[in-house]
């Protein structure tokens, strides 16, 4: 059996990143040029500033990547690429870029949906078994994935407002941390404690969907109301409280996919499975009911492409190809 040799790249937000990945499971690099500085004064992504990085930083990217891998474009079995979802004109960079390379080098290309990339991050570390259970949880998502099959993806729930990485990111702002606020206020959680009484968006009965507009206006107002009261909250014990709302229906409504989807398998993605809070709930949850659980490690969790690469491996053995047409597609279906 002939090793497959790919070349991974991502620019669908704000970091820049190209990878080589063997045999769909093995890293051989993985290079990340992250713009979080250049956005952290804004408060958020500028979707203008994260393309003109991305024009800036691509080709360099690229061949950082190949010389981590000792390898030449020879080398490759296939580029796959981002082509969505995420900000149109980041995906237009990294998309344009790995046409050129394709048809220029005669490589078969593949296009990767960018949430598929986060699942398979965790086939980097531990085999995927079917059927399992996925739950995204990242600054522009909240999905829980149901899969039967490699390269088969069903979403069985979703956000219908604010992705929990949003939601973390606003709150965080609210009280004056600064961006990305994630992290802040998982560090903060662990030193506080759960004071205040916040709301939990269980939706209708037996449905898998989330809401985190209502949680975060929940804070925003509880803080507004203690400020015209002369009463002092602790940034910890808001940290904590929100937190406690967010992993609780989390995990709750994962927990009740896993079960009622039979499945015994379940894996976390994107950049808030780096939630340490999250992490413990759904390592004691699945413990108690003998579910495997995988996390990838932090760097495999945020933006990359080694994850692309992957994606696109299982995408490329099963034949699927992508032509001169491929384009940045924002609003890209899984
Ligand atoms: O997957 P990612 O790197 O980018 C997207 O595709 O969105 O996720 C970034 C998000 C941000 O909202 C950030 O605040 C959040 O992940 N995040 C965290 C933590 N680390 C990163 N949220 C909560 N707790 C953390 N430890
Ligand atoms: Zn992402």
């Amino acid at each position: 059996n002939k090793q497959s040799l790919i070349l991974g790249i991502e620019t669908s937000c704000d970091e820049t990143a190209a990878a080589v990945v063997r045999d769909g499971r093995q890293i051989v690099s993985n290079v990340v040029s992250s713009q979080i500085e250049s956005h952290k004064r804004f408060g958020g992504v500028v979707p203008e500033i994260a393309s003109r990085h991305h024009v800036e930083q691509m080709t360099y990217i690229i061949e950082a990547a190949l010389q981590e891998a000792d390898a030449e474009f020879s080398d490759l079995d296939a580029i796959a690429v981002t082509e969505g979802p995420g900000l149109v004109g980041a995906l237009l960079i990294g998309v344009n870029a790995a046409k050129a390379l394709a048809f220029t080098r005669n490589i078969p290309l593949v296009g990767v949906h960018h949430i598929a990339g986060h699942i398979y991050a965790n086939h980097l570390i531990e085999e995927l078994t079917f059927p399992l259970v996925t739950l995204v949880v990242s600054g522009g998502h909240t999905e829980l994935v149901y899969m039967q099959e490699h390269g088969s993806y069903e979403i069985i729930g979703e956000t219908r407002d604010d992705a929990v990485g949003e939601a973390y990111d606003k709150v965080a702002r609210t009280i004056g941390l600064p961006y990305p606020g994630g992290p802040h206020i998982d560090r903060l959680a662990a030193e506080g404690e759960e004071t205040i009484d916040l709301p939990r968006a269980w939706l209708e009965d037996g449905s898998y969907d989330f809401s985190f507009s209502g949680l975060k206006s929940a804070v925003i107002n509880t803080l507004h109301n203690a400020k015209q009261k002369g009463i002092e909250l602790r940034q910890e014990d808001i940290a904590a409280s929100f937190q406690a709302a967010a992993v609780d229906v989390l995990v709750t409504k994962t927990m009740r996919a896993v079960e009622e989807k039979g499945v015994d398998r379940l894996l976390v993605a994107g950049g808030v499975a780096a939630n340490k809070g999250l992490r413990k709930a759904l390592t004691d949850a699945c413990l108690d009911k003998g579910i495997t659980l995988t996390i990838p490690p932090l760097s495999l969790c945020t933006d990359n492409a080694a994850m692309i690469a992957a994606a696109g491996a299982i995408a490329f053995e099963q034949g699927r190809r992508s032509d001169d047409r491929l384009n940045g597609e924002p609003g890209l279906d899984l």
